[in-house]
């Protein structure tokens, strides 16, 4: 059974990054018609920083088969956004593994062309990231990290983007397209 494309939702995944994860929120607040899914860092990250969402509809990654991509078989989602993505999960997709609850999505999304929207927190070589209890820290990401993000704006279906800005523009592009093709 497939949805009707005016009862489509956006599923938004969140990964175990503590970078970027407040000003994700933030955005996320803001959205109506988003479903959240996390993976099982994201969910102890969250709980770590303390920070809350508005969301009504939360998966979790309790099951080995990722049973809730499913909703994408139903076409239950015109997008999927990936912020923050941690340079685990980048790694993962980009070798087109999909062995958890997000790298899954990631993949079902592609097989089903429904477009994803990706920030990556590794996104230069020098970062300022908060750490829990609200302490700044010096983050390096390594070459694999940036070649993978390099790698990962080649894949199809996929944008990638760099800062929170840009971020909400792609996604708002996103609604725009998905309310006019309505
Ligand atoms: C407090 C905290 C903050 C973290 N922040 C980051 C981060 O900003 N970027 C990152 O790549 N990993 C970060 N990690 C490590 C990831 O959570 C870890 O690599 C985990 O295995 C990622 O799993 P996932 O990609 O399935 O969510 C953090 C871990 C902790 C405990």
């Amino acid at each position: 059974m497939s949805t009707d494309i005016k009862q489509q939702r956006l599923a938004w995944a969140i990964t175990g990054s503590g970078h970027y994860l407040r000003e994700c929120l933030d955005i996320i607040n803001t959205l109506q018609d988003v479903d959240l899914f996390l993976s099982r860092a994201a969910a102890e990250v969250l709980q770590q920083y303390g920070y809350k969402h508005n969301v009504g509809k939360v998966f979790q990654d309790k099951t080995a088969s990722s049973v809730p991509v499913e909703l994408f078989y139903q076409a239950h989602y015109h997008s999927l956004v990936i912020a923050p993505a941690t340079s685990n999960t980048i790694a993962k997709m980009v070798c087109g593994i999909s062995d958890n609850l997000v790298t899954n999505l990631y993949a079902q999304a592609g097989k089903t062309r429904v477009p994803s929207i990706i920030f990556a927190c590794d996104t230069a070589p020098e970062l300022e990231s908060e750490a829990p209890r609200e302490h700044m820290v010096k983050v390096y990401p390594r070459k694999i990290d940036l070649n993978n993000i390099a790698n990962i704006k080649t894949f199809e279906a996929t944008t990638v983007v760099e800062d929170m800005l840009s971020l909400n523009v792609s996604i708002q592009a996103r609604l725009r397209a998905v309310i006019h093709n309505g």
